[in-house]
């Protein structure tokens, strides 16, 4: 593979903003410096006036994902879509069936990936049905690189799980140093409360909301965090989508207990009133937990800034609107929860996050990529740039303005959530692992560019921990070895 010499870059890091230059060879940067020269076999990108971070790193993904009598969309184009947003990782979501294998699970997500995805992933196994067996499985499961383990919540009847479940899996997680993450909503408070609001002639989407208020999911979100410290474990609690159940993440961290959560960009941008749009339009907006009021969205811009929140994770789990969404028309319950969104995160985040002073250049980077790194066990193969890291870079152009379309996106919707938000810059470069894939702003790869990512257990939710020191003794061998 040839040398890439990427030059006059501002490269911004975590902890880092400063002008550089970076050698990237094999893969890897080897290199990073103050006016490098470039050798004669190596391909030279003028970075000047862009912004170089590390690739983002979305934590929380659902690609053809069999869900609610559906499967949503492909990783073929939602990954290339990802691409060209700057994501060069996803940690997707592998969901156990009922009855099946956590190794088979695995493998299964795995075959869908290989060879279909434009950019790296690593799994998450969503456990839905905790036998003996598959209890036994768990140290296995992490041993072959899936460190993170997800358990609903919600969804009765499909995925979710009880507190028993819960409770002896954050257990066996905490004997081998996985993370246990959680979907937090009471799911037997929201079938209750569905099945009296459909009796009640309630078929709407907009009752779809009504039907999971956020006391339903603060309730779980407490109950989670209790369970957690009666195992003494650490726990990750996705989707936080308000202010309820960001103070139940405050006050247990507040305690010194190891929570951890992320939030989303549908929380942060987008609001309950969408849910009210005529002709079944509020449909595309259907979501687990539900979009919440206005105000809640500055409470976790706030939770952000302040270190409340550690990641922000898109939770793409993409449908469309004339057939999917669709399935719902009669009866809120059938519509598909999910909504696309990894194309356009980073800009986003970058315009209303950053260029609004809510979150620093240096935040955005941490929360979409260094944290998410560390959480899932990717750091600091991924989520970085330094010597020896993977060379997962996107060279970011602020000065692009654009609009965010359907009629223009790649991701394989017929809608976007997003449809008609200003966004302010783009990725001009991205490099996967040294490969160029995005040259300015097209996409130039191969669906064979992705790769399975190996996940560590002992992430930073063990950071008090004597086995991360372990841990991080073993990578750094490994970077350099
Ligand atoms: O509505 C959502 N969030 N769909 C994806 C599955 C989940 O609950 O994360
Ligand atoms: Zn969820
Ligand atoms: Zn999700």
């Amino acid at each position: 593979m040839p040398k890439t010499l990427i030059k006059q870059g501002v490269i911004v890091t975590a902890a880092d903003t400063y002008q550089g230059d970076i050698l990237v060879e094999d893969e890897r940067i080897v290199q990073i410096g103050q006016d490098l020269r470039p050798e004669r076999d190596a391909e030279v990108i003028d970075a000047t006036g862009c912004y170089v971070f590390p690739g983002a790193i979305d934590e929380h993904t659902h690609m053809a994902m069999p869900f609610n009598g559906t499967v949503t969309a492909d990783w073929n184009t939602e990954t290339v879509a990802a691409a060209l947003g700057g994501t060069t990782t996803i940690v997707d979501f592998a969901k156990q069936e009922k009855g099946d294998t956590l190794a088979h699970t695995v493998e299964v997500w795995k075959r869908r990936a290989d060879g279909r995805t434009a950019i790296d992933y690593s799994l998450h196994v969503a456990i839905t049905d905790l036998t003996d067996a598959v209890m036994g499985e768990i140290a296995h499961i992490v041993k072959s690189g899936v460190a993170t383990l997800k358990l609903f919540m919600a969804y009765k009847g499909e995925t979710m799980v009880d507190d028993a479940t819960l409770l002896t899996t954050l257990q066996v997680a905490r004997d081998v140093g996985a993370l246990v993450m959680v979907h937090a909503e009471n799911g037997d408070a929201i079938d209750i409360l569905q099945r009296q609001l459909i009796a009640a002639g309630k078929t709407e989407p907009k009752y779809h909301a009504v039907s999971r208020p956020i006391e339903i999911e603060a309730e779980a979100t407490r109950r989670a965090i209790a369970l957690a410290k009666v195992a003494d474990a650490p726990i990750f609690i996705v989707h936080v989508s308000g202010l309820d159940s960001l103070e139940e993440v405050r006050r247990a961290r507040a305690a010194g207990q190891p929570v951890f959560a992320e939030t989303c960009p549908q929380y942060l941008l987008l609001d309950e009133s969408y849910l009210d749009l005529p002709d079944f339009e509020g449909a595309k907006y259907v979501c687990s937990p539900p979009l919440r009021a206005a105000f809640n969205q500055e409470k976790l811009w706030h939770g952000l800034a302040n270190g409340t929140l550690q990641a922000i994770g898109t939770d793409h789990c993409s449908f469309n609107f004339a057939q999917q969404k669709h399935l719902g028309a009669h009866d809120f319950r059938k519509i598909p929860n999910g909504v696309g969104g990894i194309e356009n995160w980073i800009q986003l985040l970058y315009t209303y996050g950053v260029k609004t002073g809510r979150i620093s250049l240096n935040q955005l980077v941490e929360l979409t990529s260094t944290n998410p790194a560390k959480y899932m066990g990717l750091f600091p193969k991924k989520g970085t740039i330094a010597v020896g890291t993977d060379a997962d870079i996107v060279v970011f152009d602020p000065a692009v303005e654009q609009t965010i379309t359907a009629a223009s996106q790649k991701q394989n919707s017929d809608y976007s959530v997003y449809e008609g938000f200003r966004i302010d810059g783009a990725p001009r470069h991205v490099l996967l692992r040294g490969k160029v894939i995005v040259t300015e702003g097209a996409y130039v790869g191969d669906l064979r560019d992705g790769q399975f990512v190996h996940a560590n257990p002992y992430g930073a939710a063990y950071s008090t921990e004597r086995e991360v020191i372990v841990s991080a003794a073993e990578q750094i061998h490994h970077l350099f070895a």
